[in-house]
């Protein structure tokens, strides 16, 4: 989703920030735009499409420093060059980026046209530029304040003022904004990936919040002018790798780093002395999980779907009831949070807005909520009362695989922990931590099948709808593959409960509706086969996604190794993850920024 990044310092700001806008490319965007200050006024250009197109727009003498740029994906008003960032106000001296959603934009318009200006384009962001210049303070600071006073909305907010060269404003309200504290020269984006190239050292704003950037510090306060200290933190990003490393596409590294990512999510968390996971984060103790009767997960997409695994995972191993609600539809219904219950937020990116919101309403009625993100420091992770990280490394592809997958083993570490404490034995324990100490390997021997998936994929990719199904755990993973089918190839692809397709979807059944079948070797592999059953009688084409050679009449098996019935669901998850990348790879789609998409869906 739309991204910020902002730099001063004696450096020339514009490659600076083209390389901060490629970074933020993977949260999906359709236009792009800078800002720089030069000695004759502000330079801006923008333009709908690509960075790499607004970079080959840009003259040679395009220089200048303070700067700022932006990656819009449309909200209000279609994507075009007028649209895209930066806005400037009608004298062309203020320039802003903005992420999120000014909600009174209607009325500000209104209010500024009768005041005789004039807007240029449909977005609500251009207000504010206008705003800002209408206050009129000798420091802009103050002016972009004022202007935030009079302002009801979300934002991520970065702002220039050509009058101004020795500084850039910033302020956040719901949408993340990150300073980066470089070697007299600073920095700001929305999202930490456009910052780590340059800087180590950053200081996350929290909401109400803003700062003054010069090229030899900065200043942060609220916006009623309360200054306030926030100490810088060091971004630990190890080892990751933001390149292609020989990979097509981001997504087919991410599926392909999975042995590791869960190896990291597993590292010193075994505890084989005791059968059970080490869970410092959580600040649960043995008392704290006696005494809870419920556990909720939310999330929104995969996320949601991992949580529905967790449930299931939860309840089967600790015996506590629990079950999964989409963290968009949680928010808005005005839910009885019970004291009694735990409440588990998931999220990847961690600044995902219904997520965030979901935590928000809990936190205000007293609940214990915990996170499991990837992003260190995100804002789920900031306001949870503890959790746990992924540690899978940073995901640039749209869709998420590696999250996915890291998110079911954490969840299965949760359940581990939880059950240790209720009424899972040692020797049921050990069968589990057994099981996620073989997983990586597991996940490797399925990745080293990929050439047969990809044929398989090949066989089917010209189909214009798809079935997935699944039972119980198979369930969630049977939804998350047709989730990936759908998101990065755009052939439509539905999921059912195994069970349900006798009160309806069987009559979309026929031999041009392939069916995705989710059959674990478990204690309800009997029932599966009987739904295949029904579905081969009315021609269907069936494509098994499963540990058993034997299934009989299907059109194809993609075969995992057998795994304990736990974490089996969650293996199978990878052939499909391959299924989507080989059919969306063959049919030439834009997989790791597919259309309309965004990676973090920063607004509601
Ligand atoms: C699908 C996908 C999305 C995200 C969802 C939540 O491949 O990636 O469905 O899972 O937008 O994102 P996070 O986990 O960042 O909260």
């Amino acid at each position: 989703m739309c991204g910020i990044v902002a730099y001063i310092g004696s450096r020339d700001a514009t490659p600076v920030l083209l390389e901060g806008l490629q970074r933020l490319e993977y949260r999906g965007y359709d236009s792009a735009g800078l800002a720089v200050v030069a000695s004759g006024g502000l330079k801006v250009r923008k333009t709908t499409g690509k960075v790499r197109e607004l970079e080959a727009g840009i003259p040679r003498r395009f220089k200048g420093s303070p700067g700022i740029g932006h990656t819009r994906w449309a909200t209000h008003g279609v994507p075009s060059d007028t649209n895209a960032h930066p806005h400037l106000d009608g004298a062309g001296q203020v320039a802003i980026v903005h992420n999120g959603i000014i909600e009174n934009a209607t009325e500000l318009r209104a209010q500024l046209e009768s005041e005789g200006v004039t807007l240029v384009s449909e977005t609500d962001s251009e207000v504010l530029a206008h705003l800002i210049a209408r206050a009129g303070r000798p420091d802009l600071e103050d002016s972009v304040a004022d202007a935030l006073n009079l302002v009801e909305g979300t934002y991520g907010l970065a702002v220039i003022d050509s009058r101004q060269p020795d500084r850039v404003v910033v302020a956040r309200n719901g949408s993340p904004l990150i300073l980066g504290i470089g070697d007299k020269e600073m920095l700001a984006a929305s999202d930490v990936t456009a910052l780590v190239r340059f800087t180590r050292q950053v200081v996350h704003l929290e909401d109400g919040e803003m700062a003054v950037l010069r090229a030899d510090g900065y200043r942060t306060s609220t916006l009623d002018h309360r200054p306030i200290t926030r100490a810088p933190s060091t971004v630990e990003q190890g080892q990751a790798s933001y390149g292609l490393d020989g990979h097509a596409h981001y997504l087919h590294k991410e599926i392909h780093e999975q042995p590791e990512a869960v190896a990291r999510a597993l590292s010193g968390r075994l505890d084989r002395r005791f059968s059970t996971a080490h869970l410092g984060g959580l600040g649960l103790d043995a008392r704290d999980v006696a005494g809870i009767r419920r556990i909720k997960l939310l999330g929104c997409g995969s996320a949601y779907f991992a949580g529905r695994l967790g449930a299931s995972l939860i309840e089967g191993l600790a015996r506590i009831p629990a079950d999964a609600e989409s963290a968009s539809e949680f928010r808005y219904r005005n839910p009885v949070v019970e004291p009694d219950a735990l409440y588990v937020a998931i999220s990847q990116s961690g600044e995902t807005a219904d997520t965030i919101a979901a935590v928000r309403e809990l936190k205000r009625k007293g609940a214990r909520v915990l996170g499991i993100v990837n992003v260190v420091g995100s804002t789920v992770a900031r306001e949870c009362d503890g959790g746990i990280y992924l540690h899978a490394g940073p995901e640039i592809s749209v869709a998420s695989t590696k999250t996915f997958t890291s998110t079911g083993v954490a969840l299965a570490l949760l359940a581990l922990y939880l059950g240790r404490i209720r009424d899972l034995g040692p020797a049921e324990g050990r069968r589990i931590i057994d099981a996620l100490s073989e997983f990586p390997d597991q996940i490797r021997r399925v990745l080293d099948t990929e050439a047969d998936i990809a044929g398989v994929a090949n066989r089917f990719n010209q189909s214009a709808d798809m079935l997935f199904i699944g039972r119980v755990s198979g369930y969630p993973i049977a939804e998350e593959g047709a989730q990936k089918l759908k998101e990065i190839s755009y052939i439509h692809a539905e999921a059912y409960a195994a069970p349900e397709l006798k009160h309806g979807p069987l009559a979309l059944i026929g031999p041009e509706v392939p069916t995705v079948a989710v059959v674990p070797d478990d204690a309800l592999y009997p029932k599966n086969l009987s739904s295949l059953a029904e579905i081969r009688a009315r021609r269907g084409p069936v494509i098994a996604v499963t540990s058993r050679s034997d299934i009989p009449d299907v059109e194809a098996t993609l075969l995992v190794p057998r795994s304990e019935p736990e974490l089996a669901p969650l293996l199978l998850g990878i052939p499909l993850q391959l299924f989507a990348y080989h059919v969306a790879n063959s049919l030439g789609r834009d997989i790791d920024q597919p259309r309309n998409l965004a990676k973090s869906v920063t607004v509601e």
